[in-house]
């Protein structure tokens, strides 16, 4: 069967038709690069994987990197360090089995407080609520390409700074002391608009919003400016909302892509595992 790729929306996102992702040729993963390269979000649906096609799949990308520091540490499924459960479910003691639990994780994009965050990350859905829990991606390169010019030009050639504190679901990583103050805060300064190294594009990095700052500004200055960019990035023409089934699998590009998952019933459950493609290096400014 041959591969098909279907948009999504117009900024972001394609799915990928005719692939099985435990038995795929050079070329098939040749097409399926290309269309992550290219569009930022690839869904393949109705796929069956266990932890090992996970990986395998995966590792076709890269080297990975070890999941992040979340509430609870770092949960993985026993034998299976590399891979990252997000999950509500709890286990026998009454602890969560994974990480953010079922509230909001806002608007993020992963790992960005670490030097050299992953390229990309991927989560396959084991199980899922009956309503709820969809996630949400933002197209970065068609934000940063309507970016109107005052905003463009308040942000110049400037860097962010990431924050390492918090995670998407607003708890604190483990072993951090709280902070809402950026300049105390852990974290990686970026560059706020990148080049992205495989398909050249601009792309805006903005990382989260909580404990951002803008670099060489006043506080209220930063702070005006990205509420002003947050503003413009979110509107809804250059979003994707992705409605979960059994056997997707989703892989997003960090560089060029936010994401946000709404929350669902915590009665209900939801199992995702999630990979994660390391870094072919720290991010690039776009005018360098
Ligand atoms: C993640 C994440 C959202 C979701 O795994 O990085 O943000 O929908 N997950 O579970
Ligand atoms: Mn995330």
């Amino acid at each position: 069967m041959a591969v098909t790729v279907r948009p999504l929306t117009e900024a972001v996102g394609v799915e990928i038709l005719g692939v099985d992702l435990t038995a795929m040729s050079e070329a098939e993963f040749a097409a399926v690069e290309r269309a992550w390269h290219e569009h930022s979000v690839i869904l393949l649906r109705g796929q069956r994987l266990g932890d090992d096609d996970l990986l395998a799949f995966s590792r076709r990308f890269g080297e990975l990197d070890p999941p992040p520091n979340q509430e609870r540490g770092r949960i993985s499924p026993p034998g299976y360090p590399e891979v990252y459960v997000v999950s509500n479910v709890l286990d026998g003691n009454g602890d969560p089995i994974g990480a953010l639990g079922a509230g909001e994780a806002v608007w993020h994009t992963d790992m960005s407080y670490l030097d050299a965050p992953p390229d990309a990350s991927m989560l396959y859905a084991l199980e899922i609520p009956p309503s709820g829990g969809n996630t949400w991606f933002c197209g970065m390169q068609a934000a940063c390409d309507a970016l109107p010019a005052d905003l463009r030009r308040r942000l110049g050639n400037r860097r962010v700074k990431h924050d390492g504190t918090y995670n998407s679901g607003g708890y604190l990583r483990k072993g951090v002391t709280p902070t809402d103050d950026p300049f105390a805060a852990p974290g990686a300064w970026h560059p706020a608009i990148l080049r992205h190294p495989a398909n050249g594009r601009p792309t805006l990095y903005l990382g989260r919003r909580r404990n951002s700052y803008i670099e060489g500004l006043s506080r209220a200055d930063s702070d005006a400016l990205l509420e002003a960019l947050w503003a413009h990035c979110t509107q809804p023409q250059f979003l994707y909302e992705h409605v979960w089934r059994l056997g997707d699998l989703v892989m997003w590009d960090n560089r060029s892509t936010m994401h946000r998952r709404d929350p669902f019933d915590g009665e209900a459950r939801r199992i995702m595992h999630r990979t994660q493609i390391k870094g072919s290096g720290a991010p690039i400014a776009y005018a360098a």
